[in-house]
C-alpha cells in the first residue's frame, strides 16, 4: 500500500529552554529532524509531510528537497491536533506512518515490522520495555493480552505507571478511517491537549485490531524533552558510530571517548586514540594513526599517515606517509604531498607542500606553494597579509630556510637556494646562493646596563 509519513515536528520543546525548535537541536552533528528524515526515507514513502510551529521556518529553510512537504500548525495543542494538520493532504487510500520530531534514535530494523502484511488495515504502535518508563505513555491491555489504550504520564493511576511497555509515539494507521477519529479527539485530560494516543480507544470501539510491535532494542524509544535527554541521545549515537568502525576494522582506543559528528571511511588497521573528534567528512586511508585529543574535520589522510596528539586537521589532503603535530593546527586548502613532516606549533593554510619537505616548528605558512625536499626552519612567517590582499609565497625544490626568516609575500625563492637564519627577505631569492638580509651583529664596547632609580 501507499505510504504517507507525517512527522510531528511543531512543539517548542519547553524543556529544553531554547531558542531554537526542539527537533533541531543537533546530536552528533545532526538536527534530530535529520534522523527521522533520514530513516523514513528507508522506507521509500510516496510523501513525509512534516508539522510544524513553533519557529517553524527555521525548520524549512533547514531541509529543502522536494520530496518533504510541509503542515504548519499555528498553536501547539497536542499530536492529535499536530496530526489533524497534516490530514487533509493525506489520501484515504494510504497508510500513514507518524513519526515523532524528537525520537530520533529509531532505526530502520525497527520500523520496517510495522508493515508486516498481517496489520494491513490495522493500527500498528511501535512499543518498547522501558526500565524506567516515567513520562512516556504506557500501553494498557485487557485481560486477553490485546492494547485497549495509551495512557499519559499525567493522566496515569499508580498501578498504570508501574506499566512499563511504552508507547514510542511512532504508529502506523489506515489513512481512510484516520481522519474520523482525528474529529472525535478532545482535549478533556490533565494537559488539556489533544491527544493522537486517544485515536486508540476511538479505533477499539471501531472494532480496529490494535497491534504492539516492540523495538529492537529500549534505547531507541529514547523522545528528547530536555538537555539530559540530548546528552544521553549523544552518547548513543556515539556508541553505534563507535561500533561501527570496530566493525570495519578500525582500533579505538577507547570507545566510550569517540565522537564523529560527520561521515568516517577507514581503510584496514587504523588507530584512533582518546579523545578524537572527526567532523564532516573524513577518510582515513590504511594504517592512519591519529593520537589522542585530536580534531579531524572533513580531511583525506593517506596510508600510514599520522596526526600526533592535541593537533586540529581541518580541510586538509594528504598522501601517504605524512606526519602532522604535535600541536600543529592545519586550516582548510592545504594540500601534502607523500612524507611531508609539519611539526610543532605550525600553523598552514591553503598551501600545497611537495613530498618529503618539512616544516618543523614554530612557524605560519599562508597562501604558499613549497616545492619538494624544502626545510623550513623553525619560526618561518609568511607574511601574505599587506592589510589589504593575500599574496603568495613560492619556495622551489630544494631550498632551506633558515630560522626565523620573515618572507614578505609576493615573493618567489628559487631552487636550492639558502636563507640565513633571522632573514627579512623581500624581493625574490635566486637559485644555489645563500641570502642573508639581516642587520649586522656589533659590539657596543664598555656598554652598561641601566640601574633601578632609588
Ligand atoms: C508523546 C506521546 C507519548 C509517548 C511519547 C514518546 C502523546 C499525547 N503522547 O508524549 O505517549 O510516550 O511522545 O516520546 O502523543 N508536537 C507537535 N504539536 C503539538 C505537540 C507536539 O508537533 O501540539 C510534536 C513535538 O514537536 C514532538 C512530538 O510531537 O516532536 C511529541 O510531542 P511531545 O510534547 O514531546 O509529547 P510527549 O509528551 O513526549
Ligand atoms: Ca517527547
Amino acid at each position: 500500500m501507499s505510504l504517507t509519513v507525517v512527522i510531528l515536528a511543531a512543539g517548542q520543546g519547553n524543556r529544553m529552554k531554547s531558542d531554537i525548535p526542539k527537533v533541531l537541536h543537533p546530536i552528533a552533528g545532526e538536527s534530530m529532524l535529520g534522523y527521522v528524515i533520514d530513516v523514513v526515507r528507508q522506507l521509500e514513502p510516496e510523501q513525509i509531510n512534516i508539522v510544524h510551529g513553533f519557529q517553524g521556518d527555521q525548520l524549512k529553510e533547514k531541509y529543502t528537497t522536494p520530496d518533504l512537504s510541509w503542515s504548519h500548525q499555528s498553536e501547539q495543542l497536542g499530536t492529535g491536533h499536530a496530526l489533524a494538520q497534516a490530514a487533509p493532504s493525506i489520501p484515504d487510500d494510504h497508510d500513514v506512518l507518524v513519526m515523532c520530531g524528537d525520537a530520533p534514535l529509531i532505526t530502520y530494523s525497527s520500523l520496517k515490522n510495522l508493515f508486516d502484511k498481517k496489520y494491513d488495515d490495522q493500527i500498528v504502535l511501535l512499543t518498547s520495555l522501558m526500565q524506567d518508563p516515567t513520562n512516556y505513555g504506557r500501553i494498557i491491555r485487557d485481560q486477553s493480552n490485546s492494547i485497549i489504550s495509551i495512557v499519559e504520564e499525567q493522566d496515569a493511576t499508580d498501578s498504570e505507571k508501574l506499566i512499563n511497555e511504552v508507547n514510542t509515539g511512532i504508529m502506523k494507521l489506515p489513512g481512510n478511517k484516520l481522519k474520523a477519529w482525528l474529529n472525535k479527539i478532545d482535549s478533556n485530560n490533565n494537559q488539556k491537549e489533544f491527544y493522537l494516543t486517544d485515536v486508540v480507544s476511538l479505533a477499539v470501539k471501531d472494532s480496529i485490531t490494535i497491534n504492539g510491535v516492540v523495538v529492537d532494542d529500549e534505547h531507541e524509544a529514547l523522545g528528547i524533552n530536555d538537555r539530559f535527554d540530548l546528552a544521553i541521545a549523544e552518547r548513543i549515537i556515539q556508541a553505534r558510530n563507535a561500533s561501527m568502525l570496530l566493525d570495519f576494522g578500525a582500533t579505538l582506543i577507547d570507545p566510550d571517548r569517540f565522537d564523529l559528528r560527520g561521515e568516517l571511511t577507514v581503510g584496514k588497521d587504523v588507530v584512533i586514540d582518546a579523545n578524537v573528534i572527526f567532523e564532516g567528512n573524513v577518510v582515513l586511508k590504511d594504517r592512519v594513526k591519529i593520537g589522542p585529543n585530536v580534531i579531524v574535520r572533513d580531511t583525506i589522510l593517506g596510508a600510514d599517515c599520522k596526526v600526533l596528539e592535541n593537533s586540529v586537521v581541518d580541510g586538509v589532503i594528504a598522501e601517504n606517509n605524512c606526519t602532522i603535530g604535535p600541536f600543529a593546527r592545519l586550516r582548510p586548502g592545504v594540500k601534502l604531498e607523500e612524507e611531508v613532516k609539519i611539526g610543532n606549533f605550525v600553523e598552514i593554510k591553503k598551501s600545497n607542500i611537495s613530498s618529503q619537505s618539512k616544516i618543523n616548528h614554530l612557524s605560519y605558512i599562508g597562501d604558499a606553494d613549497i616545492g619538494k625536499n624544502v626545510n623550513v626552519g623553525a619560526g618561518t612567517v609568511t607574511c601574505n597579509y599587506d592589510g589589504a590582499n593575500k599574496n603568495k609565497t613560492k619556495i622551489n625544490d630544494n631550498a632551506f630556510i633558515g630560522s626565523g626568516t620573515m618572507l614578505v609575500a609576493p615573493i618567489d625563492i628559487g631552487e636550492s637556494a639558502t636563507i640565513g637564519a633571522g632573514s627579512t627577505i623581500t624581493k625574490d631569492v635566486s637559485k644555489n646562493q645563500l641570502t642573508v638580509a639581516r642587520g649586522k651583529q656589533i659590539d657596543i664596547k664598555g656598554w652598561k646596563r641601566p640601574k633601578k632609580n632609588k
